[in-house]
């Protein structure tokens, strides 16, 4: 898929296909991910997936999880905060994933205020280590529909030349 193609098309999905992910496809979203750029190339991050039921299962006691719950994968996006850049380091890998992602066939959704609560519960589920940072977990999986194209702002509204 042309990138422009995967840039239009991708959109936040929350319902998914009963399909697992196969590691191979999965590996190759990481793959495209671990090749963003990073503030320093200190790439200070750590791709977990999670592929197993009992793992997937477990986000969905937390409440606005539910769905998160059902996906057959999920990838967790934890960064080592010692480097300045953390965030948009990690964010630039979430932006590749889903675009990677969606070039192969499969939604996703960037999930980070909802977990922003269980942190704590979710670095000490996956055993990451205690001064690391829980960015984001992104579900992946065939949408059971794609969704609509979200309202965005026209390019006259977000652009100028010269001046703000
Ligand atoms: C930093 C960030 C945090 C987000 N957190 C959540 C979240 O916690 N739960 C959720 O369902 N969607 C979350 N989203 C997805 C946005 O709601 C979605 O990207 C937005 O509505 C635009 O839709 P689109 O992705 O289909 O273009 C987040 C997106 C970003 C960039």
């Amino acid at each position: 898929m042309e990138l422009q193609s995967a840039l239009e098309s991708r959109r936040s999905v929350r319902r998914f296909l009963d399909e697992p992910v196969p590691r191979t496809d999965l590996e190759q979203m990481v793959k495209a991910a671990s090749w963003a750029p990073t503030g320093c190339n200190r790439q200070m991050w750590k791709f977990i997936i999670l592929d197993k039921s009992d793992d997937i299962h477990w986000f969905g006691q937390f409440s606005g999880m539910g769905w998160v719950a059902k996906a057959p994968a999920l990838v967790l996006f934890v960064l080592d905060p010692e480097t300045e850049y953390w965030r948009e380091d990690g964010s630039a890998a979430v932006q590749n994933f889903m675009l990677a992602a969606r070039a192969l066939g499969y939604g996703t959704c960037w999930v980070q205020g909802q977990i922003v609560p269980h942190e704590a519960a979710i670095k000490k589920q996956f055993v990451i280590p205690p001064t690391w940072r829980v960015l984001a977990v992104v579900p992946v999986g065939k949408p059971e529909k794609w969704p609509d194209p979200p309202v965005k702002k026209s390019l006259s509204d977000v652009m100028s030349y010269e001046r703000f």
